[in-house]
């Protein structure tokens, strides 16, 4: 038995008019039955990964993904694997009826919401590691997460099958072992990069955000600003990466309520140390605020 239902906000009036509905599946067959459906119909498919309490910059990825394609579906899994801290998954945002509300309005019809069993179940022993990639910057930071990382999306896209996947730049190195997976292993999926969403003062939205108290939300944009005087150094001739991240390091410092945790100056094409052959950098930040640590990135065209 597949279980389902279907989610549709209730209308106001009769006047007004119906709003979009979507199907909610918890289960892995559900899923992967609904989508070759789809495709047998000649529709295009577009996934959104997710680990829900969505907001503005997962909407994002599925209005994108809804322009793109004729079928959306988003997932919403809070993947146990990915979490390097003990504390950290517990604290995880959660609210799915608020996240079918989201994804709903923005455009997808299926939503895969599954339970820890039924993405793993018993014994599940098999972990997918992008060697090197996975291992540096964020990597190196949080010993683990990546290979959750690239564990689950690799299991997701082999329930989903052909699709097109979108992804957000701001979870920059995210998007390259996830992309890399997909060339190594031959997977039917077109990886998506899309822009990060911000807030009016900077800061990118997350998840994550909704744990900061009103004092560390009001000192969060503080990464961002950091960010933005590294892009200010090279538009006025710094071209030395570590004196890019020396200067992001330092203006980091500045805000009194932030830990930093790493700046890191890489090859946006590589992630590797920028050398000759580098056309564009990207700065990579991240910084505690209490216990919740955040992460941001921009860009610098050479
Ligand atoms: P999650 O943090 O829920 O993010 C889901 C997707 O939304 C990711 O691709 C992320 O980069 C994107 N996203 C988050 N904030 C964004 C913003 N402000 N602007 C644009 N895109 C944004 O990332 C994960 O979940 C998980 O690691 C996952 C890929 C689902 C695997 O479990």
């Amino acid at each position: 038995m597949v279980a389902q239902r279907v989610v549709s906000a209730r209308r106001a009036s009769l006047s007004e008019p119906a709003r979009p509905s979507v199907e909610v599946v918890t289960e892995k067959a559900a899923l992967r039955s609904a989508l070759d459906q789809a495709r047998a119909a000649g529709r295009t498919v577009g996934l959104v990964p997710t680990m829900g309490a969505l907001h503005d910059g997962h909407a994002s990825l599925i209005r994108r993904a809804a322009v793109e394609c004729d079928l959306v579906a988003v997932t919403v899994f809070v993947n146990p694997l990915q979490f390097d801290r003990p504390d950290d998954l517990p604290a995880y945002p959660r609210d799915l009826d608020g996240d079918l509300a989201v994804a709903a309005a923005a455009g997808a019809r299926l939503v895969f919401a599954p339970t820890g069993a039924e993405m793993y179940g018993a014994g599940a022993q098999a972990r997918v590691h992008v060697a090197g990639l996975a291992d540096r910057l964020e990597g190196a930071a949080r010993p683990g997460h990546f290979d959750g990382v690239a564990t689950v999306c690799t299991k997701l896209f082999g329930i989903a099958g052909p699709c097109l996947a979108y992804f957000g730049e701001k979870d920059f190195q995210q998007v390259a072992v996830v992309r890399r997976l997909v060339h190594d292993l031959d997977l039917p999926v077109e990886v998506v990069a899309c822009p990060t969403v911000r807030d009016a003062d900077g800061l990118a939205l997350s998840s994550r955000n909704a744990l900061l108290t009103p004092q560390e939300r009001a000192a969060a944009p503080g990464l961002h600003r950091a960010l933005r005087l590294g892009v200010a150094r090279a538009a006025v001739g710094e071209r030395d990466p570590a004196g890019i991240a020396a200067a992001v390091a330092a203006a980091l410092g500045t805000e009194l309520a932030l830990r930093p945790d790493r700046v890191d100056v890489v090859d946006a094409d590589t992630l590797e140390a920028p050398g000759g052959h580098t056309v564009r950098l990207r700065i990579l930040a991240a910084a505690f605020l209490g216990p919740v640590r955040l992460i941001d990135n921009l860009g610098i065209d050479l």
